[in-house]
């Protein structure tokens, strides 16, 4: 096992009716807060005007900024670091989902940057400060809800940041909230949630049987419970046990000790900078297609996961886990090919030019421009 420091600051409040709490946990970090949220979803579902009255009640003050996209935008991040400058925001309050919280993380850090908040981005600079965060999710997947993380897109670019300052104080995970959620979007939720755990799991680091099993363990949890909520999507326990898997699954704790991978995460980010594509659907075809790629580095940690995830043994073990893998995914509906996605190999090359730009990616087997067009070739 690895040295590691683990420290996830984040408070969170989970159950039954927890986003009528949101006004207290405020008031506790802030005076006046910037209410940020997406396209509209929360206005539809009637939590835009629990989360009004519960701030209200509490006696804090907002200024509100709506329209975050999928795949968020730096255009809106600009318009949100401004409106907090001249409004005097002390608190970010971000209802929805990854998008809504990785445009808040940005939006944070950039008010207190002089210049253009994209140069965290772009130059690496370090980030020391950022205005404190809370959260009141709407979608288990990206697990931005604890991270240190925030993905931001500006052009055909979508790049990361990452800082300790940017984890939200607190997050706010009631498990009804998800009941609105179409099928594709629960689905693709569940890819990003499974790929954070297999960025821990393929490690080359040893002796870290505790993690192993945690990992096996929120992989099965997931796949019990998907195939109840594709059937019953007001399934309460189920939708519960999807919600807190995804905030486990990316909170740092299931990669303690363990070198991590993250080159899956790098190819598709391409995907979703050239295609607008969602998240969790470009995972869905790319993971098993670095995993056949990288299945010969060490067949035997494919034994394994063939073993404690699908419950496969037996000759080819490793190679029919992976494609249990994809199987799950086409079942819950998500595509499993670039085909499914429309996208032939006319920008190959210069998305693995793009991915591999600061060098290799991913640490489990390190993988170069070419290995990421033979990916891409693979998930064709
Ligand atoms: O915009 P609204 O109207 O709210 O609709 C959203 C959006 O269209 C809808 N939705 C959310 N909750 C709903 C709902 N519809 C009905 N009922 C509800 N309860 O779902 C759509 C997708 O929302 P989005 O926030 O984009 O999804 P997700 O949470 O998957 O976030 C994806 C983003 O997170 C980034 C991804 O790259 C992507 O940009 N990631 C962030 C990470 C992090 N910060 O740590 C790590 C991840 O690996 C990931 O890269
Ligand atoms: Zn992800």
């Amino acid at each position: 096992m690895e040295n590691f420091t683990y420290q996830c600051g984040t408070k969170i409040i989970f159950g039954k009716g927890t986003e009528n709490q949101v006004g207290i946990e405020t008031a506790k970090h802030g005076q006046k807060a910037l209410l940020h949220y997406g396209s509209g979803s929360i206005k539809k579902t009637g939590l835009y005007d629990k989360v009004i009255a519960s701030l209200k009640e509490a006696g804090v003050s907002y200024v509100e900024l709506g329209g975050v996209v999928p795949n968020p935008r730096l255009e809106l991040v600009h318009k949100g670091i401004e409106l907090c400058r001249r409004e005097n925001v002390d608190f970010i309050l971000a209802v929805g989902g990854g998008s809504v919280i990785d445009s808040a993380k940005a939006i944070a850090c950039g008010v207190f940057y002089e210049g253009d908040v994209w140069d965290f981005f772009t130059k690496g600079y370090e980030i020391t400060k950022a205005l404190p965060i809370g959260t009141v999710l709407t979608i288990p997947a990206a697990g931005s809800e604890a991270s240190p993380n925030s993905v931001i897109s500006h052009g055909t670019r979508k790049l990361p940041i990452g800082a300790q300052a940017l984890r939200p104080v607190f997050s706010i995970l009631d498990p009804e909230l998800n009941f609105t959620l179409p099928k594709n979007q629960t689905a693709a939720g569940v890819a990003d949630m499974m790929a954070h755990i297999f960025e821990r799991y393929f490690t080359n680091t040893r002796s870290v049987d505790l993690t192993d099993k945690l990992c096996e363990a929120t992989l099965r949890s997931i796949i019990k419970n998907t195939r109840i909520v594709m059937q019953k999507p007001d399934d309460y326990d189920a939708r519960a046990e999807i919600l807190w898997a995804s905030t486990i699954a990316h909170c740092g704790i299931l990669g303690t000790g363990r070198v991590e991978d993250w080159a899956t995460h790098r190819i598709e980010h391409e995907l979703s900078a050239f295609y607008d594509i969602t998240h969790g659907d470009g995972l869905a075809v790319i993971f098993p297609a670095w995993m056949k790629h990288v299945h010969q580095h060490d067949p035997k940690r494919f034994e394994q996961f063939a073993r404690d995830v699908w419950g496969i043994t037996g000759e080819d073990a490793g190679i029919k886990g992976i494609e249990a893998t994809r199987s799950f995914f086409r079942e819950i509906g998500l595509p499993t090919s670039l085909k499914d996605l429309n996208i032939g190999p006319e920008k190959f090359e210069e998305m693995a030019r793009m991915a591999t730009l600061n060098g290799p990616l991913g640490s489990f087997v390190k993988i170069t421009k070419e290995d990421v067009i033979r990916i891409f070739s693979i998930a064709s």
